[in-house]
């Protein structure tokens, strides 16, 4: 078979889920809860439906049926996360003997079907009994993750051999502490920075235990949503507001976490606007060392900016909107189903940018994929038949072919997701997976797309 679209050999082809959004039995066998278990007992009307993560696709009972049908699809690598608050359930202390049970025979039943778990520490859900003594905010829970990241090291690090400290943790920055869509719904800019640097403060930590333990083959990263911001014009004005998008939600991260600095005019732009966190002394040499090995790319939909129409409302609270306002490109490219443009080059982009101003790091798409609602409409000879899905996941990978033509090194791609899962406050709204979940039987049904990527994958490409 000829292919126009062929992959380097030992592609990481696989996909990619968190704890709280498939485990489900999230107040069983010893967890406890976390920001969402208690946001959603709280103000179950946050929630679309109504549904939350008490039982989601029940991976903790199911991961054998779930893992077989990986295999069958012939992914080669899967990631997942940890969940902190069933591991530790005190967040601090005591490890929960249930939970590494589970967690050693998720590992090995991958490892025993050829699927290479990739294990991520920690995605959007904070332990409760941290969030109450302030979360993030507080450096006692940097302390706590950096002991719980040790312990995870040690309990699977015989077997697992790529690690992540956080998944985009610029998400919670935003969510809880800006735009209102994550517990605890604060919205302060001063204190979401706060929150920003003391996860790099964490992450660096991690990072530091985990060289220090000398995992045999062992790699250490981050996953990040490196949204490109795409400016309006070439316009001056619009150009600065691209660049501020850019420094304040991809740069933040990207640049401590693999150059070992915070780009400069960050530091100004905070300064300017008493926005600066609290430092303690150790922390520059921390940042400056403790790089990572590898970086997870999740890439969903592109950032379009244009410069400010208007002065911000002097009474409302300053957010990172007072520098930029959101633009919607005429004649773009839409996922109608869920509100969002698709731009496919954004992925080739991303990759390029890696290349030419961070060492050409090695990454991987950690994420990407289609979210739809009624998926069921598609339906025919009980399968849904996803061709928008597949025409999603082709183009984007065409791109990222060309990337790695052109010397990008980039050696994976995990779609979001394997099974329709519970997305946060969407709960099922929009469905990702390549496998059609029941929610009221669990019954997991294979969709087209799932049929088409077990094709790629034989191949190697399409
Ligand atoms: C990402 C996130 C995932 C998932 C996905 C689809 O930002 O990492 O947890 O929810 O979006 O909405």
């Amino acid at each position: 078979m000829i292919l126009k679209y062929e992959f380097p050999k030992g592609f990481w082809w696989g996909s990619a889920a968190s704890a709280t959004q498939t485990e489900g039995s999230s107040d069983k066998d010893g967890k406890s809860q976390n920001i969402w278990d208690y946001w959603y007992s709280n103000e179950p009307n946050r929630f679309f439906d109504g549904v939350g993560p008490q039982v989601t696709s029940d991976f903790y009972n199911r991961y054998k049926e779930d893992i077989k049908l990986m295999k069958d699809i012939g992914l080669n690598s899967f990631r997942f996360s940890i969940s902190w608050s069933r591991l530790i359930p005190n967040g601090i202390g005591e490890v929960n003997k249930k939970a590494v049970e589970f967690y050693n025979n998720v590992v090995n039943e991958l490892i025993d079907n050829n699927i290479e778990p990739f294990i991520n520490l920690f995605h959007f859900d904070m332990p409760m009994i941290l969030q109450n003594i302030g979360g993030w905010e507080n450096r006692e829970v940097v302390d706590a993750y950096e002991k719980y990241a040790k312990i995870c090291f040690e309990l699977f690090g015989d077997r697992v051999k790529k690690w992540f400290t956080f998944n985009e943790p610029i998400v919670p920055v935003e969510g809880g502490y800006l735009y209102d869509f994550h517990y605890p719904n604060v919205v302060d800019f001063k204190r979401a920075v706060q929150v920003a640097y003391n996860t790099v403060i964490a992450h660096k930590r991690a990072v530091k235990e985990f060289k220090n333990l000398n995992i045999k083959n062992g790699k250490i990263g981050i996953i990040l949503n490196l949204t490109p911001s795409y400016s309006r014009s070439n316009n001056p004005a619009d150009l600065k507001a691209a660049y501020i998008a850019d420094l304040l939600f991809n740069r933040s991260f990207l640049d401590p976490v693999v150059k070992g600095e915070y780009p400069k005019d960050l530091i100004e732009l905070l300064k300017q606007n008493n926005l600066l966190p609290e430092v303690q002394k150790d922390d520059k040499k921390l940042i400056e060392n403790n790089k990572i090995d590898f970086i997870g790319i999740n890439y969903y939909q592109p950032r379009r900016v244009k410069a400010k129409a208007c002065m911000p409302n002097p009474e409302a609270p300053i957010l990172p909107d007072n520098f930029f306002d959101n633009y919607e490109m005429p004649g773009r490219k839409m996922n109608v189903y869920r509100g969002w443009e698709i731009y496919e080059k954004g992925i080739y982009d991303i990759a390029i940018n890696l290349k030419e101003n961070y060492d050409n790091i090695e990454s991987y798409i950690s994420e990407n994929g289609m979210g739809v609602q009624n998926e069921e409409r598609f339906i025919k000879d009980g399968i849904i038949e996803d061709d928008y899905r597949i025409d999603f996941i082709k183009e984007h990978l065409k791109w990222l072919h060309k990337a790695i033509q052109e010397g990008c090194n980039v050696k994976g791609y995990h779609i979001w997701t394997f099974i329709d899962n519970w997305s946060w406050t969407n709960a099922y709204k929009n469905r990702y997976g390549l496998v059609q979940l029941d929610l009221k039987t669990q019954k997991r049904t294979l969709k087209k797309s799932a049929y088409w990527m077990k094709e790629v994958v034989k191949n190697n490409g399409f």
